[in-house]
């Protein structure tokens, strides 16, 4: 197998640099628009047989060197009792919002292998379908972020009514936090126990909070489920899998984030890469950062970014290529392709 991506992930030395793409199964593919013309967006996540095709795309065409799992971080918001849609143009709508102790009390902490056994069959069948040719993600929101949606019932500009719970009802704030958390933890075994190889979370609006209120309303959360997760695979003798925490809007954060407890820090594209090793500290593993709108630039230009960007990894213990958020659905596909030939090219060791 090329195990490249799962050894960076534990500091270890690597021929090359690995990379994967967030995103990376999307809009910018033809292919993928041509299984997603045939199907709405939750049939494909809900359909096995689809959501592994359109998961092995970008291997194919790209050549990355991990897969992640074609989902959506809203399906467990479904299955804790919400009603979600996705809409063309709005995006995702969750109904009805979460705003009083009703709600909350009325959702439940589900059985991942019940109400979302499609994921972990998804999951089953890649690991089948995969072959071993390259490590498979698996994911979830972290508890704020999936929060968010619950309470704002889609996405949100400034995050009003998240806020308002948080300063005005703190109490009621943490208890749909508790219950989202005991939900991820339960999700993430599941998928691991399913074959999932890695784990990343997606903390997508974390950067909306200032440090203290960082620590306090979304990284509480975040150390549960990473230090559950550790415990769980320890006592259970399941070999370890690397578990990466991203952060948008990094760079006001890395001196919380750092106490998370993840293997891997995932990092934005506003902030140098050596920074962000510098004040991470303990010689981390890190995965990032290039601008997702950078692969608007001619060709040349995305390989001096490239090389800036190896280059100004070197004082990490691993580095995992990625951009600084998820590529764009106008993006030229033919410029990932490039991106992913030139870190294999430039970072060789061979
Ligand atoms: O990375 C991958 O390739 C795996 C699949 C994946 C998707 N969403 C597929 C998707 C992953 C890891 C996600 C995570 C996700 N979903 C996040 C966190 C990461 C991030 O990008 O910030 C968030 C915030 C969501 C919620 C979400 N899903 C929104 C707001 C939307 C609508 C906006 C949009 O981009 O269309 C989605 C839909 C979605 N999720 C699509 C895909 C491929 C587009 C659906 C389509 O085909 O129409």
């Amino acid at each position: 197998m090329n195990d490249t991506f799962l050894k960076a992930c534990r500091g270890e030395k690597t021929d090359f640099t690995p990379i994967w793409i967030m995103r990376q199964a999307g809009r910018y593919l033809p292919d993928y628009q041509k299984v997603r013309g045939k199907v709405d967006f939750l049939t494909l996540c809900k359909t096995p047989e689809l959501a592994a095709e359109v998961t092995i795309q970008p291997i194919d065409i790209l050549k990355v060197d991990a897969a992640i799992l074609f989902s959506d971080i809203l399906i467990p918001v479904e299955a804790m009792g919400m009603n979600l849609e996705f809409h063309e143009k709005r995006g995702p709508i969750m109904t009805p919002p979460i705003r009083d102790k009703s709600s909350v009390e009325k959702l439940s902490v589900p059985d991942p292998e019940d109400r979302m056994r499609f994921v972990m069959d998804t999951v089953r069948l890649l690991r089948k379908e995969l072959e071993g040719r390259v490590p498979l993600i698996g994911f979830s929101g972290a508890p704020f972020t999936t929060a968010t949606y619950m309470i704002e019932g889609g996405t949100s500009k400034n995050f009003l009514n998240t806020k308002k719970m948080i300063f005005q009802s703190p109490e009621l704030y943490g208890s749909l936090m508790n219950k989202i958390t005991a939900t991820i933890i339960e999700y993430t075994k599941a998928q691991i126990k399913a074959g999932a190889q890695a784990i990343q979370l997606f903390d997508t609006w974390g950067g909306i909070f200032s440090p203290a209120d960082f620590r306090e309303f979304a990284l509480f959360y975040v150390k549960q489920i990473i230090k559950e997760l550790k415990n769980w695979m320890n006592t259970e003798k399941i070999e370890p899998v690397p578990i990466i925490y991203f952060v948008g809007e990094t760079a006001g954060l890395l001196e919380e984030i750092k106490a998370s407890g993840a293997d891997v820090h995932g990092v934005d594209w506003r902030i140098n890469l050596d920074d962000a090793i510098t004040r991470l500290g303990n010689n981390p593993v890190v995965q990032g950062n290039l601008d997702p709108l950078a692969l608007f630039l001619p060709k040349n230009k995305i390989e001096e970014r490239v090389k800036d960007i190896l280059s100004r990894a070197a004082s990490a213990k691993g580095h995992i290529f990625n951009l600084g958020h998820g590529v764009v659905p106008e993006t030229p596909p033919d410029n990932v392709i490039a991106l992913v030939e030139m870190v294999h090219r430039l970072s060789s060791k061979k």
